[in-house]
Order: C-alpha cells, then structure tokens, then sequence
C-alpha cells in the first residue's frame, strides 16, 4: 500500500472518520477528524484554524521564552513560538503537543541567518495563525509589529539567569521589522560585533520582550473576541506616504505596511557605499 500524504488524502476523501485516520497512521490514539479539503487537495486534521487559543501569563511565559532562544541555539523564533504554543502543550496536551516545534528554528537570524523579518515577531505571528485567520490574525501582527518598530530594546532581564552576558545592556529604536535593520542599527550604536556575545543576549532578551508583548495580545484578543481592535496607529510616514503609493492610490506601486522611514530617508546608512567608500 502506498503511504505517501497524497496517496492517504486520496484514499480519505470524504471519508474523515477519527478512527480510521488513527488506524492509518499507526496511532492508537483516536485522532480528530480530517476536515474534507477541495477536489482531494487541502484537507487538515481538524478543520482549519480549529486550535483554541488559551489565556496565558506573560510573566510565566517570558523566561521560557528565554530560555527557548539558548536552548540548542533554536532561536528566536522558536523561543517566542514555544513560550507560547509550547506552554499551552505543557498545560493541556493535545493538540498544542502534536506541533513538531524545532522547526521554528528556522526563523533564527530571520529566517536561515538571511536577515529578513525578525524571528522573533515570526515566531509570535505564526502562533497567532495557529488559532485565527488573518482578517482576525493581521491586525494582531500590526500591533506587534507597530511596538516592535518603536520600541528601545531590550527591555527584559533575565537577571542571574542569563546564558549569554549578565547585566544591563545598551537600548536602541531599530524603526524596523527586519533582522538586519535591527541588528545593525543596534550593533553601530552600541560598538558591539552582530556576532559577540552582547548581540546573542540582546536577541535572547528581545525574544522574552516580544513574547511578553505577543501574550498580552493573545489575551486581549481571547477576552474581546471578534470586536478586538489595536491600540497602535499607523505610522505618519506609511499614512502618509500610503496617501499615493497605497492600494487605488495615484501612484499604487508599494507593498506592506513597514514604517518607511528607515530605508527612504536618505539618511547616511542608505545612501551610496559602492562609490568613494572606506
Ligand atoms: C502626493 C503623492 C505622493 C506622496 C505623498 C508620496 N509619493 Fe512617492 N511618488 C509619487 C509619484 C506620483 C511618483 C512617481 C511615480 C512613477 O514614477 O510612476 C513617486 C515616486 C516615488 C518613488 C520612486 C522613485 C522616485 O523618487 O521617483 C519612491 C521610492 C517614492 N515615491 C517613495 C515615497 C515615500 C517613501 C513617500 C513618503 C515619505 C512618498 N513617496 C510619498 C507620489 C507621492
Ligand atoms: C526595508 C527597506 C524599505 C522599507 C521599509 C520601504 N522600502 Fe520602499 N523600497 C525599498 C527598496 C530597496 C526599493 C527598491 C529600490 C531600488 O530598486 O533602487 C523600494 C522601492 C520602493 C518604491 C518603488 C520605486 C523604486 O525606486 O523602485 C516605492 C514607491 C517605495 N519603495 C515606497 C515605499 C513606501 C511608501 C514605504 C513605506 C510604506 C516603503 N517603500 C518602505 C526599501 C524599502
């Protein structure tokens, strides 16, 4: 018999029965039922998005958060996922246990050391899919993401517990979502190497800030259900600038919603290194 996913999608159909699913897969555990899919394509055990999302405490959360960035060198968007998804599979089992965690370390450095969007917000931002859609999950993210633009890490400290450096450590305003932007500007106001300790306790660190602030969401969103709303405003130069370049707009060229300033501002980093540079 063939066992490949396609093969097994093909032969349950319509067919969703728990039991027979377990039967399948070897497990004698009864499995929940796969939803039905289209045209033999898409189905997912227990429909989608049919996770319940459960209260959590921050404060609880944050040093597991932390210690999930050190743990095997996983990262931060495992740590963040984990403090989060992770807690609910300590607490309640399944399903939350069924998710196969490591492979959040692929978030770490934002995304395969490529620099792109912070793991960390990832992290949070795929634990807020695990439960919701996006027309509810997007505007969670926004409110993440808009505090993590503004926002002077890091901010926790994990006190005698740290892994990486112990003790205060120096605070920067990144303005941006992305891993490299955030690393470096953090790394050239600081002195520190993006490849030193400090910068690997930093990141440790924002991990536990940005799970923090991911569970006040969560909670936020659990309590106030469909009507929940962000505090954050856009920021002045995506309202603004979004006046032309957004959707329907004179001039609707641009994608996202990531505060524009740090990369249209012709400050000193963006301007010309490939000409008259050290
Ligand atoms: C009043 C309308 C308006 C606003 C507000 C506006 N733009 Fe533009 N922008 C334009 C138009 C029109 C073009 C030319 C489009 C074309 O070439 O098709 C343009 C072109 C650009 C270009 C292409 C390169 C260039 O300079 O021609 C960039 C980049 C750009 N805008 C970024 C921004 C950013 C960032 C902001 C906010 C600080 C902004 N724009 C605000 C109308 C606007
Ligand atoms: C992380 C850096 C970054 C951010 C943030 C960013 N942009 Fe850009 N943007 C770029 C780069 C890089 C290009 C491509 C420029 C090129 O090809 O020379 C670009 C291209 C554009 C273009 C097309 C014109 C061109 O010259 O290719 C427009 C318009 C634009 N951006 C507007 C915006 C607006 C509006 C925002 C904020 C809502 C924004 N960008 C945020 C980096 C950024």
């Amino acid at each position: 018999m063939d066992f490949s996913r396609r093969a097994m999608l093909g032969a349950m159909g319509g067919l969703v029965a728990g039991g027979a699913l377990a039967s399948l897969s070897g497990n004698s555990m009864a499995a929940p039922a796969m939803s039905e899919g289209k045209n033999g394509h898409f189905a997912q055990m227990g429909g989608e998005f049919s996770w319940e999302p459960k209260k959590l405490v921050a404060a609880e959360c944050a040093p597991v958060a932390y210690d999930g960035y050190w743990y095997k060198g996983f990262g931060c968007g495992y740590g963040v996922f984990y403090s989060i998804v992770g807690t609910m599979a300590e607490k309640y089992g399944a399903p939350y246990n069924t998710f196969p965690f490591s492979m959040m370390e692929m978030f770490k450095g934002g995304v395969a050391d490529w620099g792109t969007v912070c793991g960390a917000l990832a992290g949070a931002a795929a634990a807020f899919f695990c439960f919701f859609p996006r027309k509810q999950a997007n505007p969670m993210v926004s409110e993440l993401f808009r505090w993590y633009e503004k926002t002077a890490f890091p901010v926790y400290n994990p006190g005698d517990a740290a892994q990486g450096v112990k003790g205060e450590l120096p605070t920067s305003v990144s303005r941006s979502v992305l891993c490299h932007v955030s690393v470096s500007t953090w790394c050239h106001k600081t002195g520190k190497a993006a490849n030193s300790k400090e910068r690997s306790e930093r990141c440790g660190r924002i991990t536990a800030d940005v799970s923090i602030k991911a569970i006040e969401i969560l909670n936020a969103k659990i309590d106030a259900g469909k009507e929940w709303k962000g505090a954050l405003a856009k920021q002045e130069s995506v309202a603004g600038c979004t006046s032309c370049h957004g959707k329907g707009q004179a001039s609707d060229m641009q994608k996202g919603n990531m505060d524009c300033t740090p990369c249209h501002s012709g400050s000193s980093a963006v301007a010309d290194k490939f000409h008259n540079h050290p």
